[in-house]
């Protein structure tokens, strides 16, 4: 109650005890990046607020949010389809309310066909407004009128949104929002828009009450956190963005994703080799090992430039290691092009690779450049990269025998039985021990490898 007028929060919270015995049931589902995941917790600490609990349930719940992805078409079609899949649903439970939002509904197209196609949805909205869905929901609940809210990019970030976390151990902290780099074949600045960074104080002041809480890994989040700082009214980078966390106190780490190659400056090194809280490990996608599909892509770097930070990581950080984003299959790509894409996982040797076949995206330029390979012949270059990337792998995995890691417990894995926790590396590691240990940290040797798994056993600090 402000002033004596109801907030939407709380009229929602009304007309949902009308509908509902008991605590109305949300299920909210998430797709995409981490960025898409943190927004995910901050929807469900607006429902939260609003007096929802949650389930996992589809036939349960009064309320279904789907958060959606954008950025390939595979993504957007199992969106398609499991909306689809709730019209029975609806048809049995009128009451039912149904949300779609997301990275798609920020595309007019599709949010267009999906009013059409699927008319049962009762609120579309984008990525700018999730602050918003009190008052949304409350239109929606109080004249049964379907919503649509899209664009309104704000110039100030929202502090004020509550977030309800997913995880107990491991947290997802939003550095930066947006993305000015428009590489050619990428729908995320056309759907997230323009870069805003968060002020320090805040992220600062976030991650301090995350430790306090007992939260033992933060992973800072922006679509290139490399441009962090840009347009802030006091000055600052990444890696003083970076310093300023590690000087907090406690038994923690700090990761962050995703830095952009062109922007990946010696001084971010610098500050990870010299610091308290952060792995010696960094996701560095280069997406292509050839220069002229490095500049079809407009990514701005060139593969030796790639390569010379790689060197550069590892003279200050013996033991660092690296994962990749990678896509095959770029318009016009030819096989030659390819090969030295193959060429670079060799040089470098990750320890992982998230690969994508190209998947055009309507409106960004790469989408309409000639495309003649066929997918069925980009589908046997994606197996050959995949083949080449499981051996290094492996080999990976077999240098790592009878080393020590400091392993962040995360669960009990259902298959073996036995404890999961990640490496500094972030390769998962299984080893007998106590529940206990979840949600802490661990010194394993590892003691066996098995193709690209590891096991070991806890050993003492
Ligand atoms: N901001 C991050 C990536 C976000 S999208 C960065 O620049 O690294 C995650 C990954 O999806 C990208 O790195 C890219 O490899 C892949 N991707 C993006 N658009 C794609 C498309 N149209 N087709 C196939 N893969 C794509
Ligand atoms: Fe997409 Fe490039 Fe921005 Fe990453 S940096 S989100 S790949 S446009
Ligand atoms: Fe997908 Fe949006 Fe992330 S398009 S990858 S959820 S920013």
């Amino acid at each position: 109650m402000k002033n004596g007028v109801e907030t939407y929060t709380e009229q929602v919270q009304k007309l949902m005890a009308n509908r509902t015995n008991g605590a109305p049931l949300a299920f909210v589902r998430t797709y995409g990046c981490q960025q898409n995941v943190a927004d995910g917790e901050k929807i469900k600490g607006l429902l939260a607020q609003m007096g929802f609990d949650f389930t996992n349930s589809d036939q349960e719940a009064d309320l279904i949010l789907f958060n959606t992805c954008a950025v390939r078409e595979h993504a957007e079609d199992r969106v398609f389809g499991n909306v689809g899949a709730l019209k029975h649903l609806k048809r049995k439970k009128p009451g039912l309310v149904i949300a779609v939002c997301g990275c798609m509904t920020e595309q007019q197209q599709v949010a267009e066909r999906l009013q059409k196609t699927f008319p049962f949805v009762d609120l579309v909205f984008g990525t700018h407004v999730i602050h918003r869905l009190p008052e949304m929901l409350y239109h929606v609940l109080s004249d049964s009128q379907h919503l649509m809210l899209l664009g309104h990019e704000e110039r100030n970030i929202r502090e004020d949104i509550p977030i309800r976390r997913d995880g107990k151990h491991r947290a997802w902290v939003t550095a930066m929002y947006g993305c000015d780099n428009f590489c050619s074949y990428c729908i995320v600045p056309y759907v997230r828009g323009r870069e805003k960074s968060r002020n320090p104080d805040d992220v600062i002041h976030e991650c301090e009450g995350l430790v306090e809480r007992g939260y033992k890994e933060i992973t800072l989040l922006g679509q290139n956190v490399n441009s962090y700082g840009k347009g802030l009214e006091t000055p600052g980078d990444f890696p003083g963005l970076l310093q300023r966390l590690d000087s907090i106190k406690g038994d923690w780490r700090l990761r962050f994703m995703t830095s952009h190659p062109k922007d990946a400056s010696r001084e971010l090194f610098n500050v990870i080799a010299g610091s308290q809280h952060i792995p010696h490990h960094i996701h560095l996608p280069f997406q292509s090992g050839n220069d002229r599909i490095l500049g079809e892509m407009n990514r701005k770097y060139s593969r030796e430039q790639y390569l010379s930070l790689i060197r550069y990581a590892r003279q200050v950080m013996p033991d660092v290691t690296f994962t990749s984003d990678v896509i095959v299959g770029f318009p016009g790509e030819t096989y030659e092009e390819f090969r030295d894409t193959v060429s670079l996982i060799k040089e470098v040797k990750f320890v992982n690779l998230f690969t994508f076949i190209y998947s055009p995206r309507p409106g960004t330029q790469a989408a309409s450049m000639p495309d003649p390979v066929s997918h069925e012949e980009k589908t046997h270059w994606f197996a050959e990269l995949l083949k080449e990337q499981e051996e290094i792998a492996i080999k990976n995995c077999k240098q790592m025998l009878g080393s020590r890691q400091r392993v962040l417990v995360e669960n009990r894995d259902k298959k073996t039985g036995l404890l999961s926790g990640r490496t500094p590396g972030s390769l998962i590691v299984l080893f007998p021990g106590d529940d206990s240990l979840v949600g802490n940290f661990a010194q394993v040797e590892v003691t066996e490898t098995n193709g690209w798994s590891l096991k070991g056993k806890e050993v003492a600090f």
